[in-house]
């Protein structure tokens, strides 16, 4: 998944996606701006409960089209805005629209921020593992068979911290059962903590707590590829060209956030935490009414993205904790 993604030459993300576009990858939330609204108001709430105004980190910028509106929807005077996003290509369109990015944390000096990410941790490579009939958890590697096509081979796990995580979350896989886990969510989280002096972390992202997410509903794991906006099936086909995805864990999002130092407020479905902070309210503030009735629609709707997306709220110690009073 990490080479299928990030391969500095092949990978999908590397080579600058279409994002939310009808021909694009995906749609997604990114291309709203009643979306940009909202999440304005929630960094304006979130600067009014600290007493001063924040950094904005913006984790997965993709095209940059969300930070050009959140920018356009903030004082001029603002302009404290920075994406983080490891696709040089994406990092290019986001430069072009005349926002800060850098690839990584690296350079940055702690400071008093507002953290979000759009569908970025979906993207964070995930290792797969299996019980197999005895019991025993395997880890399934990626390899050639003697035709020379990708297949999946169980063997011993890479690193004993797969049947810590499914430990420390009480989670029991069943026989045959495929499961994906990302470990990368906790070196994800420390990096952001070292550079939040004081603030509020959200992340906006499909997936569940543990006990559904590895319930034997899900047998055959999460993990799922798209081309187009259309699944595929198969994430040996077209490698690169293909995005791949897996559910967030959001149970394990959580110790990760509280293991690095952040304080773990609320979550929600979308739909429920952007009607509670306002979205309505980008009606008036825009000619084109009618287009933004049906923006906040297709954002809110449990029929729609609002129940596709959970909000994850975090905070740094000794920052109020109103931002949850939405929820
Ligand atoms: C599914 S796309 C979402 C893009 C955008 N947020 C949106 O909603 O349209 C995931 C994005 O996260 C970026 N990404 C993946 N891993 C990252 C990381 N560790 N740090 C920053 N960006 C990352 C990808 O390059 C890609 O732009």
């Amino acid at each position: 998944m990490t080479s299928a993604l990030y391969d500095p030459e092949h990978g999908f993300y590397t080579k600058g996606p279409l994002i939310g576009r009808p021909e694009g990858a995906f749609n997604t939330n990114a291309m709203f701006p009643a979306f940009a609204f909202a999440l304005t108001r929630v960094i304006q709430q979130a600067e009014a409960l600290i007493g001063e105004p924040l950094r904005v980190l913006e984790f997965g910028g993709g095209t940059g089209e969300l930070a050009s509106n959140i920018l356009s929807f903030r004082s001029s005077s603002v302009n404290n805005y920075i994406i983080i996003e490891t696709s040089p290509s994406l990092r290019e369109q986001q430069k072009q629209r005349g926002i800060t990015t850098f690839s990584s944390l690296e350079n940055l000096s702690p400071a008093p921020t507002f953290v979000f990410g759009n569908e970025v941790l979906d993207a964070l490579p995930v290792h797969r593992v299996m019980r197999d009939g005895t019991g025993e958890l395997l880890e399934l590697y990626v390899g050639l068979d003697e035709d020379r096509e990708l297949m999946e081979f169980p063997r011993q796990p890479s690193t004993p911290l797969l049947a810590k995580r499914l430990q420390d979350e009480q989670i029991n896989l069943g026989r045959g059962q495929v499961a994906e886990i990302c470990l990368d969510l906790d070196d994800f989280l420390c990096a952001i903590q070292h550079v939040v002096s004081k603030g509020y972390v959200v992340f906006i992202d499909y997936g569940d707590e543990a006990a559904d997410l590895y319930s034997y509903k899900k047998l055959n794991g999460t993990l799922r590829s798209f081309r187009s906006q259309k699944p595929t099936f198969d994430p040996f086909d077209a490698v690169g060209e293909q995005d791949l995805t897996a559910d967030v864990d959001f149970t394990a999002l959580k110790l990760a956030a509280v293991k690095a130092g952040f304080s773990y407020l609320g979550s929600s479905r979308q739909g429920t935490w952007l009607k509670s902070i306002g979205i309505d309210q980008y009606v008036s503030q825009t000619q084109k009414k009618h287009h933004a009735q049906m923006e906040i629609e297709q954002l809110t709707s449990m029929a729609y993205l609002g129940s596709c997306f959970d909000v994850y709220i975090f905070k740094t110690v000794g920052v109020p904790d109103g931002l949850t009073l939405h929820l």
